[in-house]
């Protein structure tokens, strides 16, 4: 995927898509250390986008530098759903690719030149496999796992030692499995780019993957988060976890100006702003002096007349922000260890079950990260 594509995402109602579960062989195996084949779900195009089909396909071999990974958990990203809704558009085919960006699981074999794992080790896949540190490439940006680069929804996979991070010890797989992308993203936007200050308030906007990181990660910081969402009992859930006040964004076309009376007339000084082109202008309006707004997603649309006077008056920072790299990853476990920090997990499917995982992320009806256990 690259961010061309990523801007040219539009609605389509899942409904549209069968999501085809074909088992290529008879029972499902239980991958043996030793087996010839692996399952693996791959892209398969269907009407108006693509299904995923599990297949059995031979055992991946470890080259020289590579590093053989046995997956036990993936998690789901919005860009998931978009890709399997075709949502990117055509010019970019996902057919014959395994799906999802964020998998984390155990070293089961290395190659003979390989410095950085050892069998048995506890690893994640970093999002960008070819972006190790600093700003990123051409060749690092299209290296983004479950888009041009392998995915993980598969029982094994074959990976460069380099694109690959130790997990967190406290950190089940389940839990590692939601960090490559949403825990990243959020870090880097509130940490690296942001530099959040405890005193901060920080603007979240909906419970999905990257705000509710957003949300844990300045709540264990001990700064002062205010989350919004289209339903109460997730903002109840939001108070639970550390948010400091709320607001429904659906009941309250005016959810910005009773952020900005939450933090008592102040503004935010932190934005992840994942909605795009409805929330932007909203979430400068309540922008607080020397202000910084994360320009990360466009889950109503991307585009957006950007107050340039407001911008300069303010002294504000934007910051594009597209995950981050390995050196970010590494910074956010360290965190995250810190704080012995525990991802919320709204739901886990098992492997077989992986069409359902997607059904769930369309409904809405989840908080935090869906995971796959496999
Ligand atoms: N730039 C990057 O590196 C990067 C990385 C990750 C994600 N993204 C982008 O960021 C966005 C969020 O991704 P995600 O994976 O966190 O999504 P997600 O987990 O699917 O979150 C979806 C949730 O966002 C809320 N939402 C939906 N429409 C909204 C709107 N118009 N205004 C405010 N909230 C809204 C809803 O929460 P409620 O149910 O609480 O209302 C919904 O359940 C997507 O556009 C994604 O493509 C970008």
């Amino acid at each position: 995927m690259t961010r061309q594509h990523d801007m040219r995402s539009r609605k389509s109602a899942l409904a549209r898509f069968i999501i085809v579960v074909t088992l290529a062989f008879g029972t499902a195996s239980s991958c043996a250390q030793d087996a010839d084949t692996i399952r693996q779900y791959q892209f398969e195009p269907a009407s108006g986008g693509y299904q995923l089909v599990m297949k059995e396909v031979p055992r991946p071999v470890a080259g020289d530098n590579e590093v053989l990974v046995r997956v036990r958990a993936t998690s789901l990203n919005r860009r998931d759903l978009n890709m399997l809704k075709n949502d990117y558009g055509d010019d970019f085919s996902y057919a014959g690719s395994i799906p999802l960006s964020d998998g984390a699981g155990e070293v089961i074999a290395v190659g003979k030149d390989v410095t950085r794992f050892k069998a048995g080790d506890r690893v994640a896949g970093i999002f960008f496999e070819k972006w190790i540190d600093g700003a990123p490439s051409e060749e690092a940006l299209q290296s983004d796992r479950g888009g041009n680069a392998g995915g993980m929804l598969s029982e094994v996979i074959v990976t460069h030692e380099d694109g690959l991070v130790e997990i967190p010890e406290h950190l089940s797989y389940e839990e590692a499995a939601t960090l490559p992308c949403a825990g990243v993203t959020a870090w880097v936007g509130l940490f690296k780019r942001g530099r959040i200050e405890p005193d901060h308030y920080v603007l979240l906007e909906g419970t999905g993957g990257v705000s509710v990181f957003g949300l844990i990660f300045s709540s264990a910081l001990g700064a002062k988060p205010i989350i919004t969402s289209s339903r109460d009992h997730k903002l109840a859930r939001a108070m639970d976890m550390g948010a400091i006040g709320t607001a429904n964004y659906r009941s309250n076309p005016d959810w910005h100006l009773e952020a900005k009376d939450l933090s008592g007339g102040h503004g935010v000084d932190q934005v992840l702003d994942v909605g795009g082109r409805d929330t932007l202008a909203k979430a400068l309006e309540i922008l607080a002096y020397g202000g910084h707004i994360a320009l990360i997603g466009g889950l109503s649309g991307y585009g957006s007349e950007i107050p340039t006077d407001a911008l300069m008056w303010i002294n504000a920072t934007t910051s594009g922000v597209y995950v981050g790299s390995r050196e970010d990853f590494e910074a956010m476990n360290a965190f995250i260890s810190e704080h012995a920090i525990r991802p919320l997990i709204d739901r886990v499917f098992e492997f077989e079950e992986a069409p359902a995982a997607y059904e769930l992320m369309e409904s809405g009806d989840f908080m935090g990260k869906i995971v796959i256990r496999h």
